[in-house]
């Protein structure tokens, strides 16, 4: 297979929606726990997210001032990405086509220190929307980037260069709910883990994938804990 291993890894509510109050609701704090031990558990080289979720758990709406950063130049037809050379085999890949994430150091900082995120290298997936003093501040903090796409992220391009560039076998895909989707229509989702709470989400949040197309899946395992249920499926090609 050329590109990594993919498993979809998510909380959800009755009515499978991932985005939303529910997950701060104290009946959703179990599977929330859940989850997490779930994902420490999950052997992968690290978990990839959408901007969204990247800004709402790490960034927290933090932003460099572009105008202190040199702009790195590249022809537009070779988009250089840039790889540090001390990957470290654990990474938190981010899909920030616009680059508009800002990070205050290369790692994962989890307040925490739960080993499922803490310390993950960040890298950072882009396409050509990106400004230049973007990049420049990347390479100010030595955070690595990769190229895939022009105006949209491509994913099966973007998954390409993870696993023969960066030398990602297996990766999470945590969310939310438009990455999801865009993962499931390109159909490069391997495995599906779901840790559903009970409880009915807000008509306006999002479900487990934006935009789907159907696709079969088969379950492999399930088990209840704390009157959550856990899930596991496999695709069925
Ligand atoms: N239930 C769970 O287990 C769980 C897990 C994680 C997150 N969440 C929730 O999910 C919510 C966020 O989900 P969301 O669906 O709104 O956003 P999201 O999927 O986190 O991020 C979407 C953004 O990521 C970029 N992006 C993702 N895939 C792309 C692609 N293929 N091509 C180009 N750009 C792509 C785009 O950034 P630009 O907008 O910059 O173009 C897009 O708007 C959060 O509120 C969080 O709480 C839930």
């Amino acid at each position: 297979m050329n590109r990594p291993y993919i498993i979809c890894h998510m909380v959800t509510s009755l009515d499978g929606k991932v985005t939303g109050e529910f997950l701060s609701k104290p009946e959703c704090a179990d599977a929330c726990e859940i989850y997490y031990d779930i994902n420490r558990k999950l052997k992968s080289d690290g978990f990839i997210c959408g901007r969204i979720t990247m800004e709402g758990s790490f960034t927290e709406g933090y932003y460099p001032d572009l105008s202190e950063y040199e702009p790195v130049h590249h022809d537009l037809d070779l988009k250089m990405d840039f790889i540090t050379d001390d990957l470290t085999g654990f990474y938190a890949v981010a899909f920030d086509p616009k680059g508009r994430l800002g990070w205050k150091s290369n790692k994962i900082i989890d307040p925490d220190g739960d080993p499922g995120y803490d310390g993950a290298q960040i890298i950072e997936v882009l396409t050509e929307q990106v400004d230049e003093r973007y990049l420049g501040y990347l390479e100010s903090m030595e955070i690595p980037y990769i190229f895939a796409g022009e105006n949209e992220i491509d994913v099966d391009f973007a998954l390409f260069k993870l696993k023969n560039i960066i030398g990602c076998e297996t990766l999470l895909l945590e969310g939310g709910s438009i990455i999801n989707g865009s993962f499931q229509r390109a159909d490069v989702i391997d495995e599906i883990s779901l840790v559903t709470a009970p409880i009915v989400a807000d008509k306006n949040d999002k479900p487990l994938f934006t935009d789907s197309t159907v696709s079969n899946f088969e379950l492999v395992k399930s088990e209840i804990i704390n009157g959550n249920l856990v899930l596991n499926y496999s695709r069925k090609r």
